[in-house]
């Protein structure tokens, strides 16, 4: 798998027309893809048949925001994985902020969704991030250890493709970033958190950011050395903010691969 990617999750915004006169601004501003950045669109779920469509022949891949924990089975309005899967989707964002925060999902739940995209397979994108008051109380590492810990208590590291997002809940649609030195210094304790667990994986594995990333504060975020790249709420709703960050990101990645880091 890849290392470097850009993930658009596009909530629940959207229709049809909207989808596809994104999907096209997008897709002309990026020109064919770069070898070293890779791009997953989440459109939300009534989308992602058109999305399918709308990819084919591109190399954009497509994701879902959510999956239920269970491959089968009598789960009024839930959405398997399998299904997701049968659709064209190659990646699921799990464990999202905005799913604790309003779905009461918690940390268990999220691993039980992981190992389930997992067996169905998909690649999640585990995002873990703390609140402003935990941050502020100094438990940042406390509640993204427990995060971590939850999940890959459900998962093996060595063969599954996993994605893990730091996503700190007071950065998302605030319009206010964490600083590149928060985020690389997270980033490096989440990746020193699983190479506990596995060292090779904890170096391979991809950790992006997410949370008020824009075409202005791109090359700064995405640069930091433990930053493998983005997952774009509000931006990736406007073509240029979101080609801007992609092209920040090819630029940053290609100065990284030519170092040999
Ligand atoms: P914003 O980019 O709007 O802050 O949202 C981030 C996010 O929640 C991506 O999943």
């Amino acid at each position: 798998m890849k290392k470097h990617w850009l993930v658009g999750n596009w909530k629940m915004h959207g229709n049809l027309k909207a989808n596809a006169e994104l999907f096209n601004a997008i897709r002309s501003g990026t020109g064919e893809l770069a070898p070293e950045v890779d791009m997953v669109l989440c459109p939300a779920f009534p989308y992602l048949a058109q999305m399918q469509g709308l990819v084919e022949g591109t190399g954009i891949q497509i994701g879902a925001q959510n999956a239920s924990d269970h491959l089968r089975g009598a789960y009024t309005g839930e959405t398997s994985p399998l299904m997701l899967k049968e659709l064209g989707c190659g990646f699921v964002i799990i464990g999202h902020s905005e799913r604790r925060s309003y779905q009461g999902e918690n940390d268990g739940l999220m691993g039980r969704k992981a190992l389930a995209a997992i067996d169905a397979g998909l690649i999640p994108i585990l995002c873990v991030g703390e609140t402003a008051e935990e941050r502020d109380a100094g438990r940042t590492h406390e509640v993204l250890g427990r995060q971590l810990d939850a999940a890959f208590g459900y998962i093996r590291t060595a063969h599954d493709n996993i994605i893990v997002a730091y996503e700190p809940r007071w950065a998302i649609g605030t319009g206010i970033a964490a600083t590149p030195e928060i985020v690389q210094a997270e980033h490096a304790f989440l990746r020193a958190r699983i190479g506990q667990r596995d060292a090779e994986f904890a170096k391979r594995l991809t950790i992006l950011y997410g949370g008020s990333v824009k075409a202005s504060n791109a090359a700064s975020l995405l640069s930091m050395p433990d930053v493998d790249g983005g997952l774009i709420g509000s931006a990736a709703l406007n073509a240029s903010e979101f080609v801007a960050i992609y092209k920040a990101l090819v630029e940053v990645t290609k100065t990284r691969l030519a170092k040999g880091a």
